[in-house]
């Protein structure tokens, strides 16, 4: 691949990570002027550009090089990891938590079955978008369930027979409740983050990249 002297970072098109996500980065003094198809916003003043894709593709993106960084959630990065485990790919590294986005991957059940552990999900169906991370919890708590695997709309699946239980994302916890399910099992926090390769490339982005990392925890740490 041709190499780029500008950094390239990846972030979620439309969606609750977006606007935060662009706040912060004009907060560590870059700004953007939007592409006519709305794919790239270019760096005005430093030599960083972002590429506005869905969130599901952007550790991916990373891991190919066709991005240098990502901002996305742990979530996401966390599952694409283990989906990649054994395979020849590019490691991924979380180089800093963000402070937004925070929400949380659950198990949740219809809230009428009692629930005293994780030995109650045992030969039942779970539907999620995140078979990795719910298959590493059920091996670690050694419960033997049927994983299904659903690219969205997770919290109807009990409803509509396909599941028993759910293991998805939990912010406000307005989902669950409008469809009458209660979290029982907290699987992972997350949080946006700033999502790279293990090491940095050996050029101007490098630069770039450890200048942004300083702004960063600057802004970062004003914040809280
Ligand atoms: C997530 C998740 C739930 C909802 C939870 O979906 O899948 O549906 O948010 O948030 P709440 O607890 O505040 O109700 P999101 O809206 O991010 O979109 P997606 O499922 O299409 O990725
Ligand atoms: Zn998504
Ligand atoms: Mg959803």
């Amino acid at each position: 691949m041709k190499t780029r002297d500008r950094l390239r970072i990846a972030m979620q098109k439309s969606g609750r990570l977006t606007e935060p996500a662009l706040d912060l980065l004009n907060r560590c003094g870059l700004s953007f002027r939007q592409s006519r198809d709305k794919l790239f916003l270019f760096g005005e003043g430093e030599p960083v550009d972002l590429l506005l894709v869905r969130d599901d593709d952007i550790p991916g993106l990373i891991a190919q090089g066709v991005c240098d960084l990502g901002i996305v959630g742990r979530n996401v990065l966390n599952e694409f990891k283990l989906s990649t485990t054994g395979l020849e790919a590019e490691p991924l590294n979380e180089w800093r938590p963000l402070g937004f986005g925070r929400c949380r991957l659950s198990i949740a059940v219809p809230q009428e079955l009692d629930y005293e552990g994780p030995q109650h999900l045992e030969g039942r169906r779970i539907a999620t978008s995140y078979p990795g991370l719910l298959g590493e919890w059920l091996r670690t708590h050694a419960v033997k369930a049927g994983v299904v695997t659903l690219a969205g709309s997770v919290e109807i699946a009990p409803k509509l027979g396909t599941a028993d239980a759910i293991c998805d994302l939990v912010q406000s916890g307005g989902t669950l409740v409008a469809n009458q399910l209660r979290e029982t099992e907290v699987l992972l926090e997350s949080e946006a983050v700033l999502a790279g390769p293990l090491t940095l490339p050996v050029d101007e982005r490098g630069d770039m990249l450890e200048l942004l990392l300083k702004r960063l925890d600057g802004v970062i740490q004003v914040r809280e």
